[in-house]
């Protein structure tokens, strides 16, 4: 049988945030720079407007085109049928978050959306705590470290893949130097198995992902402002180069230098994984 691509014996990943094909493009160049297999996530905002097909068929051809793996994860999903949606489009892993229900409900959804998902052998993440911030609409500014007897009832009651226990960091930009629970990480390695991810991975120091890299059972970095800010610094030095003007617009010029933007943030981001070996 087919190992999960995240389980406790597993390598660590960073998920990136993606788009479209040509934000999926540029990771995946910088991951087959860095020789790294890599997580392109999608919100549920980008899946909504994403040709799925278009994307899953790009991502198997390029991947093999550059012999990496790159897995394709619904990112903090509320909705069922978009669930539904991913699985049946092949994605590998879905994120449920019913994070903003009572431990007990979120329990509950969990547990359905991993009986449906486990058949067709896809991974289930679920939050426990509230990581504050929004991703891409969802969530919200209310922050609540995850409590270790949650964790530990959360997953003695669920079948969860990977477990996204707040555990100090936020979505978006941090206001002030971000307050990273490693104590949480490293009691919550000690009560469970069970892959942990860290949300919020953008305008975290390097010290502090190599840091959270040291802790093995944290097998997933999520990064998506950062990529976001990457794609603008393209098109700022494009404004500053002046290919943007109306009289020497160069569309080319523009999206290569988004792309080696992108492409170079990842590279950046893929070293530490290298560094935290
Ligand atoms: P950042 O936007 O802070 O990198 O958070 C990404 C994230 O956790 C997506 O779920």
């Amino acid at each position: 049988m087919m190992e999960p691509y995240i389980s406790q014996n597993s390598k660590q990943f960073f998920a990136f945030n993606v788009w479209s094909i040509e934000a999926a493009k540029a990771v995946m160049d910088g991951a087959a720079r860095m020789e790294c297999d890599v997580i392109l996530q999608t919100s549920m905002k980008a899946f909504k407007q994403l040709d799925k097909e278009e994307i899953r068929t790009f991502v198997n051809r390029y991947m093999e085109r550059k012999k990496i793996h790159a897995y394709l994860h619904l990112d903090h999903c509320r909705e069922v049928d978009f669930i539904k949606e991913a699985i049946n489009y092949g994605w590998d892993s879905v994120m449920i978050d019913a994070s903003d229900k009572t431990l007990n409900d979120n329990i509950q959804i969990t547990n359905d959306i991993c009986k449906m998902a486990h058949k067709q052998k896809i991974l289930v993440e679920a939050e426990v705590g509230r990581i504050p911030g929004s991703e891409d609409g969802v969530g919200g500014t209310e922050a609540g470290i995850a409590r270790i007897e949650d964790i530990k009832c959360f997953v003695r009651n669920t079948n969860v893949d990977i477990l996204a226990a707040a555990v100090g960091t936020a979505h978006g930009f941090y206001k002030g130097m971000p307050r990273i629970h490693y104590d949480l990480i490293e009691r919550i390695s000690r009560i469970t198995a069970i892959p942990l991810a860290v949300h919020g991975g953008s305008g975290l120091t390097e010290e502090m992902l190599l840091k959270i890299l040291s802790y093995k059972n944290v097998k997933k970095i999520n990064v998506s402002t950062e990529v976001k800010l990457a794609y603008r610094q393209g098109i700022e030095e494009c404004i500053q180069k002046e290919c943007t003007d109306r009289g020497a617009f160069d569309p080319l010029e523009v999206e290569r230098r988004i792309h080696d933007s992108v492409e170079y943030m990842t590279v950046n981001k893929l070293k530490l994984l290298k560094r935290a070996e």
